[in-house]
């Protein structure tokens, strides 16, 4: 099954993960939610029917091991910061329409029904299995409250993640030399029952499922790799008090026993409440402005509505160290409690600072709050999360990058266009309109720019979606300067009052095509064309429609930022870094930040947008220096992820007189399936050299972030020499 375009006719969900209420934002979190916003926004933009909803992540060790640490309890602790949570997100613009937690009734109503109903259905089944205890503090270990070594790939692990080495999650009683995070006490392994759902059965659906999955190629290709290894069912209570509260001995609708592991007093895992608010947000949604305005039912439900018997568009915006829950736990808990089947994943990469992960605990971070104490504007940072680089790269933050991205396209670029145009507009000619219709050039190009967001939304693109924005006020800029309406006032007023129609048709559609990165600035930029009502509530249409208020005397829309400024913000910053990085060396880097990115490569961080090109090259070589570089044409005949390795692939290439095997840096930026039968160029006398166990017998050649393969233009065939 292929989806249609957006928009559609089906109520759409894009959702964003959910933070775990348990510490302060910084801007490395705001990334998914900048994204999930902006995403909305442009749907909604396209017209579709669209609810944006998140939450707290409120249970689990996240939220009690900090509690304990601050000596309150796990719920007054998760409130508070879930109050933080929800106050701090529209200072970003990032406005849900509903936030909720998952502790509250709705949450625990929905997510307690559908695990019956996931019994009831014969998907749960309960199992002794060792799990890890503190003899010492006679306490049991569940996740983040015992850490040792993984079995997978031998790197420190927590519980239930292996979130220093493969990323793996770690079912109960895997985690190999388990010791206490509370006492560090050693602990052992003692058996006790607990409840299983059996994620094997769905192997097949979930291939499938993968099959039909849109959003970011991350998403896809690391589950298909896991569901090959072999799918284990999944664990899904733990011995806490803090958790929604296994159903199966309560239930009053459930026929069935809670059996053994009921009488335990278990809680659920903290990832099966955590995606069901997905849901419970949305319903809440629905009920504060009735089923007719959005119906959450028609959206999440398989047959709930007779016009949408297969549910809704919902469209998952996580970071990617979440994909496994979204693309293995969460669709087989979906589809087999027939509710609908997600659209799409978009697994952002992480923001990093030096190319390290940010951290919360050394105080390695840009934070929200600081961000907006330094008195920025939300909106320029909107901009920069959401395009520099590619959603499923990692993008290296640092204020000279920041400054240069503001001041070279929003101010230089885009805010420039709209001051010159609008300012000699609101002189010359005060109100619109000021010609008849736009010029065929310019509604053209419109066109264009509409078109490109359209493409970028369906590409699910939150990049593309800003330079469709920069391309178009590029081209006014150059419009505008050719056509030197300050010179035809006299001589042609009709066609300088052409020119002037047109540069505000291109303001009042940058200020539609824009609003979903920069909403409170299109939102200015509306009043200044003295439009009616709200830019937020226009569809690309609007930006069709030629300009139709009278325009207030314009003002500047975007801020310089001045080198002096980043420079101090700077100092600050790196002071702050080297502090962070004295304290990886004292403390031999065990950083347990479970909301943080992990730390990447310094050089797969930086965006590849146009500023960032490096300047060319004054050292020379010598031709003989180039023919030393043996570089061929080659052709990737097989192509598979290696064991331990997030990022890389093995490839088999055929070279002409040889097929070697080369490992290349691709597995998150190329879907691996269709790389088999691709050209490649390849230098074919790098050395040697083994990367997870694996010998790389030459380099593939790509450019930039996102590793565009360079390719050939004709049929040169494998092994043909590039000279
Ligand atoms: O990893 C995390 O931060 C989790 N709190 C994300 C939960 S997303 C979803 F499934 F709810
Ligand atoms: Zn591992």
């Amino acid at each position: 099954m292929s989806h249609d375009d957006f928009p559609t006719d089906r109520p759409a969900v894009v959702t964003c993960g959910l933070p775990y209420a348990n510490g302060d934002l910084h801007i490395g979190h705001l990334r998914t939610y900048v994204g999930g916003d902006v995403y909305s926004r442009a749907l909604e933009r396209l017209g579709q029917e669209t609810a944006f909803v998140s939450g707290s992540d409120m249970h689990g060790t996240p939220v009690a091991v900090n509690a304990d640490q601050e000596g309150v309890s796990p719920e007054a602790f998760a409130l508070d910061w879930h109050e933080t949570y929800a106050a701090t997100f529209p200072k970003f613009n990032v406005e849900f329409d509903n936030y909720g937690h998952t502790h509250d009734e709705t949450n625990t109503e929905t997510t307690q029904q559908l695990v019956r109903d996931l019994d009831e259905a014969g998907h749960l089944y309960e199992k002794e299995i060792m799990v890890a205890y503190d003899p010492v503090d006679d306490q049991y270990l569940p996740d983040r409250y015992v850490e040792g070594t993984c079995p997978y790939c031998g790197a420190h692990a927590r519980g239930d993640e292996c979130d220093e080495g493969c990323q793996r999650h770690l079912e109960p009683g895997e985690v190999e030399d388990p010791v206490s995070t509370i006492s560090g006490n050693p602990a052992e392994y003692r058996e006790r029952t607990h409840k299983f759902f059996e994620v094997s059965a769905f192997s097949e659906y979930l291939s499938g499922f993968l099959d039909r999955l849109e959003g970011t190629s991350n998403a896809r290709n690391q589950p298909r790799e896991w569901i090959e290894q072999g799918l284990q069912d999944w664990c899904i209570t733990r011995d806490m008090d803090w958790g929604i509260d296994y159903p199966g001995g309560e239930a009053t609708e459930s026929p069935r026993e809670g059996g053994e592991a009921a009488e335990q007093d278990l809680v659920l895992y903290v990832w099966v409440d955590a995606p069901i608010e997905y849901i419970s947000s949305t319903k809440q949604y629905s009920e504060r402005v009735g089923a007719d305005a959005f119906d959450w039912e028609a959206a999440w439900t398989e047959n709930a509505s007779d016009a949408h018997p297969e549910g809704g568009e919902i469209v998952h915006v996580i970071g990617r160290d979440i994909i496994q829950h979204h693309t293995i736990f969460w669709p087989a808990m979906l589809e087999a409690t027939d509710h609908t089947e997600p659209r799409a994943v978009m697994a952002s990469g992480f923001v990093t600072l030096g190319g390290k992960g940010f951290s919360t605990s050394r105080d390695r971070a840009v934070w929200a709050d600081e961000y907006l104490d330094e008195g920025f504007h939300p909106d320029p940072l909107r901009y920069y999360l959401a395009t520099n680089g590619g959603f499923q790269q990692d993008v290296d933050f640092s204020w000279e990058k920041f400054a240069d991205r503001v001041n070279t396209e929003l101010v230089g670029t885009v805010g420039n266009f709209l001051y010159r145009s609008l300012l000699f507009a609101h002189r010359n000619y005060d109100e619109a309109p000021i010609a008849d219709a736009t010029s065929e050039e310019v509604a053209e190009r419109i066109d264009e720019a509409i078109a490109d967001v359209e493409a970028a939304v369906n590409d699910y693109s939150v990049r593309a979606l800003g330079d469709a924005v920069t391309g178009l006020a590029r081209f006014g800029n150059e419009y505008i300067q050719r056509s030197e309406p300050w010179n035809l006032v006299d001589d042609d007023p009709d066609e300088a009052a052409q020119v002037i129609h047109d540069c505000v048709a291109i303001a009042k559609a940058i200020a539609v095509l824009f609003e979903p990165i920069a909403p409170e600035k299109c939102e200015r930029l509306w009043e200044q064309l003295g439009e009616d009502g709200s830019v937020h509530e226009v569809t690309v249409e609007a930006a069709r429609e030629g300009p139709a208020g009278d325009l207030a005397e314009p003002t500047e829309l975007f801020e310089q930022i001045e080198d002096e400024r980043v420079e101090a913000l700077n100092e600050k910053l790196e002071s702050r870094i080297a502090e962070a990085e004295d304290d990886d060396a004292d403390e031999d880097a065990d950083d347990s930040d479970e909301t943080d990115g992990d730390e990447t490569d310094g050089d797969e961080t930086d965006g590849d947008d146009m500023t960032d090109i490096e300047p060319l090259s004054d050292d020379r070589i010598s031709f003989d220096q180039f023919q030393d570089l043996d570089i061929r044409v080659g052709k990737i005949e097989e192509a598979e992820g290696i064991e331990g390795a997030d990022d890389l692939l093995r490839l088999r290439v055929d070279l002409g007189a040889e097929t070697r095997t080369i490992v290349a840096g691709l597995k998150q930026l190329h879907d691996v399936e269709n790389l088999p039968d691709t050209k490649v160029i390849v230098l074919a006398n790098m050395e040697k050299a083994e990367l997870f166990g694996v010998e790389s017998n030459g380099m593939v050649l790509a450019a930039g972030e996102e590793a565009d393969l360079l390719t050939t233009y004709e049929d040169a065939v494998p092994g043909t020499k590039v000279k």
